[in-house]
């Protein structure tokens, strides 16, 4: 049995305006994502114009991925590093009150991957045309892996998009990137994350050694006062990622991983394309409506 969504119209409001915000702040983001600026400039942008127009903060740190790197990346604290010739994956996320706009776009600045960028752009439009009430998310995966395919590259099996809740940037249902048997049904007022992953790759990603993005799973008391402070500090983000460059404390990186090992704190490193393909993706945040859906981050 799946529960009936509680959907309000003031919870919609509350989608809609995270998703206004959003398409704002990733629109001024694209014109930043240059050869040679920098990507903590980039970042730091995203998630200050995020609270500036309004949202109550960031739904995750500001992903930049590059290249081969599929998802999870985000600079480091004081990073310098500049954008090259690189194939970015420009991921945000916008909360009002808790509830989630989630998109991404790619920008290739090598001037090569048009097609790549092309093939994820053509599953996203695919897949959102599939959605209404009834929906099961292996057709919405066909449709998303068929055009992938029909370009010419793969869909990324492993990464799914996924359902958003109140404070929960990845509830059920997993959204399949290719064909699966069964699936979950949408219904009208689901709220859903679409992200097409395509690749001139494998088609898999697997962890990589980076990890800059963590989220609190759950709460319990912790003995080393450090950890118990860091922990605290925490407590805004609630059960929303956060970046380690948001962070301050001589023993930061202690702390974080004694709540690592207690299991409070779990920790998303950077995705890979595991045969060192390039990666494009695309994503948007949407409404299931009777007939359709609402997409909030247009
Ligand atoms: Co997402």
């Amino acid at each position: 049995m799946k529960e009936v969504p509680l959907m309000t119209d003031e919870i919609l409001e509350k989608y809609f305006k995270a998703g206004r915000i959003l398409s704002q702040v990733r629109s001024e983001a694209k014109d930043r994502i240059k050869v040679g600026t920098s990507m903590l400039e980039v970042a730091d942008f995203v998630e200050k114009r995020t609270v500036e127009l309004g949202a109550d903060g960031s739904a995750f740190p500001c992903n930049l991925s590059r290249n081969d790197e599929a998802a999870h990346a985000t600079p480091l604290p004081g990073d310098e590093t500049v954008f090259g010739a690189d194939v970015v994956k420009l991921d945000l996320g916008v909360h009002v009150d808790g509830y989630i706009a989630d998109s991404a776009i790619t920008v290739d600045l090598t001037g090569g991957y048009g097609d790549l960028v092309k093939a994820s752009e053509a599953a996203l439009h695919a897949a959102i045309d599939t959605v209404k009430n009834g929906v099961t998310t292996s057709e919405i995966g066909a449709a998303i892996e068929d055009a992938i395919t029909s370009h010419g590259f793969k869909p990324i099996g492993n990464l799914t998009g996924h359902g958003l809740a109140q404070y929960i940037p990845h509830a059920s249902p997993s959204v399949p990137n290719r064909r699966i048997g069964g699936g979950s049904l949408l219904h009208t007022g689901d709220a859903i994350a679409i992200e097409p992953f395509a690749t001139d790759g494998a088609g898999k990603v697997t962890d990589g050694s980076l990890t800059e993005i963590f989220q609190v799973i759950r709460s319990k008391p912790v003995r080393l006062p450090a950890a118990r402070q860091l922990l605290k500090d925490l407590e805004p983000y609630r059960t929303l990622p956060f970046a380690r460059r948001w962070l301050q404390g001589d023993k930061l990186d202690y702390s974080l991983l004694q709540l690592e090992k207690a299991g409070i704190v779990h920790s998303f490193p950077v995705l890979k394309e595991v045969a060192g393909g390039m990666v494009s993706q695309t994503e948007h945040t949407l409404i299931v409506t009777d007939d359709g859906c609402h997409v909030t981050t247009k």
